[in-house]
């Protein structure tokens, strides 16, 4: 069967991420269009008898788990999170991701990095060489975010990003709000050359709550292709 869509993509990354997923597990469960496949198929199976935990990384990935009869669990009433399976909206081969197109970043960055291990799911476009065509999402406190927005783009091109625009996600009549309450500001970087760089100035930002670079959390990318999912780990120790 050939994958023609993007949803058929992203669905095969999403089943194939079943396979990571075992008895008595405690799994997060991350949110947007992928990983709804993913939760879906999650279900299928515990209607079938696997027994795991779930944990949700945003009030629509919550619904959704319930709607899918996944018993869950808060983050603060487990003593870890076995493995996260969330989407991205882009991913290099050295595991950096950008994530948050669905606001829901800051979350998902707290349960992933409660996890021993996070895998990303996504079709095909989302593999890029370098990040940045995606604008960089950021959560941001109401209170100053004109000034806040200011800083990111300073911080921007002082990593020597292409690009530094930042917008308000909504616009000002609109604006989107985050389940934490806060505003939700877009990024537009271009290319990052230095994402550990971006990603530190950004979290030195006070007023910026999290921005959507997710560096060192991912451990493996599972990618959706025409003719089926691509899984990427690391090489293992020794085989370098
Ligand atoms: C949610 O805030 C995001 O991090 C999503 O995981 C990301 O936007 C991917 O979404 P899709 O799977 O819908 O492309």
């Amino acid at each position: 069967m050939t994958n023609n869509t993007a949803d058929d993509r992203k669905r095969a990354a999403a089943l194939k991420a079943l396979d990571f997923i075992h008895d008595g597990m405690i799994v997060g469960l991350g949110t947007g269009s992928t990983a709804a496949h993913f939760v879906k198929a999650l279900g299928a199976k515990v209607k079938a008898g696997l027994r795991i935990t779930g944990v949700a990384t945003s009030a629509a990935a919550e619904t959704l788990a319930i709607e899918a009869g996944i018993p869950l669990a808060e983050l603060d009433a487990v003593p870890h999170v076995d493995i996260t399976i969330d989407g991205a909206d882009e991913a290099d081969r050295s595991f950096r991701l950008i994530k948050g197109g669905g606001a829901a970043h800051l979350r998902e960055k707290i349960v992933a990095n409660t996890s021993r291990r996070m895998i990303a799911i996504m079709d095909d476009t989302k593999l890029v060489e370098s990040l940045g065509r995606f604008p960089l999402p950021l959560e941001i406190l109401p209170f100053a975010a004109r000034t806040t927005m200011r800083h990111a783009a300073d911080a921007a091109a002082a990593a020597g990003c292409a690009g530094n625009f930042v917008r308000l996600r909504g616009g000002d009549a609109h604006p989107a709000i985050s389940d934490n309450g806060n505003l939700i500001a877009d990024l537009d970087c271009g290319t990052i050359p230095d994402p550990e760089g971006l990603a530190t100035a950004l979290s030195a930002i006070p007023g910026l709550v999290e921005h959507g670079l997710f560096i060192g959390l991912c451990h493996g990318l599972i990618v959706g292709r025409p003719e089926g999912a691509e899984v990427i780990e690391p090489p293992a120790h020794g085989a370098e």
